[in-house]
């Protein structure tokens, strides 16, 4: 038995840890001697990591092209863990809060800044064709994106432009919900048929964020703020630094894409998701805005276009 009192201390900690469970150290110690090495690959799944790039077509961009969505899913679900973290805190304090914000705004910095492997890494006749085989699915579908805008503002400021004056932040989850801008922009006003790509998307994920907007509805980015720290110059700065990439850095960012692949003169290429694109997407159109009242009227008015063109 050796004498170091270091040694000595974790294993009297390991005993009291496997006691207070009804467990036998020893029993453990035997598991810990027979367990192989951790390697870096198994640790991190790196083999189920890269078989999961399967594309439709044999054009070498589309893996690119996937690649690139799924290092943005990784990053969103990043944004929503540190909201979760936020959200679940049982004290708030100003530092931590501001710590994930910074951690938010550092994710998003990165999605915004390698949008060209998207704009500028992709040829454009490959994009063309592998697209078709891709239908109706399209980024419009990502569900965490939609949970990002959920946990970080109240539905009212994701209700479509139009029906704003019509519900308030008082109106029912489902009423809200009914009106959210996405939903508007893949129905189509004439006949009020919806996409399928937007059918299929409501399918999968409605029921999700309808629980996720009631769990939301009093804890969400805006209302901890509110509640926590009204008055923080820096906690308001970094919310605005996190809507703006939000709503409009990214958007403009991932705009040029539509804009580099699905123009054409003199008709513009349908989107896979079948809105109208060039209406849709613009982040001066939809004018969502997390943090509303961080922003004076005038900035509201330019929401969305800066660097448009
Ligand atoms: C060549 C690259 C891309 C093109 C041409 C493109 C095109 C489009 C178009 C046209 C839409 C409108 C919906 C529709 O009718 O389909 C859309 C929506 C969307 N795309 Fe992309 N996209 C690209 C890359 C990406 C990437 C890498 C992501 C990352 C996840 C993404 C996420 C989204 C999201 C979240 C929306 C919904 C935006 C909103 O509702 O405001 N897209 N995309």
């Amino acid at each position: 038995m050796s004498n170091d009192p270091v040694l000595q201390e974790q294993i009297q900690k390991l005993r009291q840890k496997y006691a207070a469970m009804g467990q036998d150290l020893s029993s453990y110690l035997d598991g810990l001697l027979y367990s192989d090495y951790l390697t870096y690959w198994d640790y991190i799944h790196l083999d189920t990591l890269l078989s999961l790039q399967t594309p439709k077509t044999s054009f070498k961009d589309e893996k690119v092209f996937i690649v690139y969505h799924q290092i943005t899913e990784l990053y969103f679900n990043l944004v929503l863990w540190e909201i979760q973290q936020l959200v679940d805190h049982p004290h708030l304090e100003e530092n931590f809060f501001c710590t994930r914000l910074d951690r938010m705004i550092r994710y998003f910095q990165q999605l915004v800044g390698s949008f060209e492997i998207m704009v500028l890494g992709l040829e454009k006749e490959q994009f063309l064709k592998f697209r078709m085989s891709l239908l109706p699915s399209s980024g419009f579908q990502s569900g965490q994106y939609r949970l990002i805008e959920i946990c970080s503002t109240d539905l009212i400021n994701l209700v479509s432009a139009k029906d704003r004056q019509t519900l308030t932040e008082q109106s029912s989850i489902e009423e809200q919900i009914e009106k959210m801008y996405w939903r508007s922009g893949a129905t189509e006003l004439a006949t009020g048929k919806k996409t399928l790509t937007l059918q299929q998307f409501e399918e999968k994920y409605m029921g999700q964020f309808k629980e996720m907007g009631d769990k939301h509805r009093d804890k969400n980015l805006r209302k901890l703020y509110l509640k926590h720290f009204p008055d923080s110059k820096e906690v308001k700065s970094k919310l605005r630094h996190f809507d703006e990439l939000a709503n409009v850095r990214w958007p403009l960012a991932h705009m040029k894409s539509a804009a580099q692949y699905l123009k054409k003169d003199p008709e513009d290429i349908k989107a896979t998701g079948g809105t109208n694109w060039q209406k849709y997407l613009p982040p001066r159109f939809q004018k969502i805005i997390f943090f509303p009242e961080l922003w004076d009227e005038q900035e509201k008015l330019e929401w969305g276009r800066a660097g448009l063109n």
